[in-house]
């Protein structure tokens, strides 16, 4: 048993319930962070032992507060709730942005109050772990630049230390969001990051990017992108993500990890979905094109993403982040990917 205390952010989530319940198992104290503590679906989560506060990424002096006495923080932002809100389009019209770039200005912003909260608390503090994503813009050397939902977690990164000397510059120079003096150095030797591989939960946005579509004839046909070029990181993030979240809170601060339970390619997962639920699949590959009549925004943000990973990989090549495997993850706790594709009801696509 710890008398520990570790802050999670997105308690209420994927990602951060699967780190508040992982370290609750454990033996921690384990606070939970959420706009809205008494929701009746929070309940389970009060039943594991977990504390949950009131605390909104908008508003740092609650951040501050919910951080108080914390050994360890784990933090995430959520990019698409900001491209999902009417405000955000409204903002986008009326200042000639992209409802992306508004989401991205929104959720560096939330970063950024995170990391000053922490930065508050390192008398108690030894590790701030960061879900974050690879820099596009630094991998590709300025080539791809749309790609924003990895990028902005990136300039959080670099935000909190100088992991990322110059990858953000490209992306603060667009958007003026901070300066790049204003860092946390000391933070920075507590931190260690998480790079969250491809949820396989991704078909149930129902985008032909991610899933197979029924044809009139009963058979499937998925829009092949490339994939094949690299493996996708495939991640379960309910189940994986405390799995990595205790291992870098374990090990010394300074790593990268990247969140994966298995590496394939994405189109070998859907093979072996075809296989497990007996339906017949067609790949046709189509490039990096989406469909004429996506919107604009989301045309350029998942187009750039499918070049990115199709050319360069989920982490762009980093190497300097590591598998599970070599920062103790416990691989057998991760999901197997066969077992959840028997498991998962594929509601809304079989
Ligand atoms: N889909 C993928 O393949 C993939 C891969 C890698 C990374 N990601 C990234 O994962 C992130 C989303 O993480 P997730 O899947 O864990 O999200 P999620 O399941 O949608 O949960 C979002 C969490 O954020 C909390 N939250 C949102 N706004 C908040 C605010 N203003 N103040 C306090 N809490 C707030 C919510 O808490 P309450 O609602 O209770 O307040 C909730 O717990 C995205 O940024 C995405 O880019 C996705």
């Amino acid at each position: 048993m710890s008398s520990k205390l570790i802050v999670v952010i997105g308690a209420t989530g994927g990602q951060g319930g699967s780190v508040a319940r992982l370290f609750a198992k454990d033996g921690w104290r384990v606070r939970g962070i959420t706009r809205n503590p008494d929701k009746p679906s929070n309940a389970a989560l009060r039943e594991l032992g977990i504390e949950l506060v009131p605390a909104n990424l908008d508003d740092p002096a609650s951040l501050v507060k919910a951080f108080e006495g914390a050994y360890a923080i784990f933090a995430v932002t959520d990019f698409w709730q900001f491209v999902m809100d009417p405000a955000v389009h409204a903002t986008a019209a009326q200042t000639g942005k992209m409802p992306n770039e508004v989401a991205v200005d929104r959720e560096v912003e939330q970063g950024r109050n995170i990391v000053d909260a922490a930065a508050k608390h390192l008398s108690t503090l030894e590790r701030f772990v960061f879900s974050s994503l690879s820099d596009t813009k630094k991998w590709t050397k300025g080539k791809i630049v749309w790609n924003l939902h990895f990028d902005d977690k990136a300039v959080i990164l670099d935000y909190v230390s100088h992991i990322l000397p110059v990858s953000p510059i490209a992306i603060i120079a667009d958007h003026d969001i901070f300066q790049l003096h204003d860092k946390h150095p000391a933070l920075a030797a507590k931190s260690s990051f998480l790079q969250m591989g491809m949820y396989m939960s991704n078909y149930r946005m129902q985008s032909p990017v991610f899933s197979p579509v029924k044809q009139a004839d009963g058979t499937f046909t998925l829009q092949g992108r490339g994939s094949a070029a690299h493996l996708a990181p495939l991640v379960d993030p309910q189940n994986d993500t405390g799995y990595f979240v205790k291992a870098l809170v374990a090990e010394d601060p300074g790593k990268t990890v990247l969140g994966t339970c298995k590496e394939m390619p994405y189109d070998d997962f859907w093979r072996m979905w075809a296989e497990i639920k007996g339906v017949e699949l067609k790949i046709e590959d189509v490039g990096v094109k989406l469909p004429e009549g996506t919107p604009e925004w989301m045309r350029l943000e998942m187009e750039a993403t499918v070049e990115y990973c199709s050319e360069y990989g989920w982490t762009g090549g980093d190497p300097d982040v590591k598998r599970p495997e070599e920062i103790g993850v416990e691989m057998g706790k991760l999901t197997n990917v066969e077992t959840w594709l028997k498991e998962e009801k594929f509601e809304g696509l079989l």
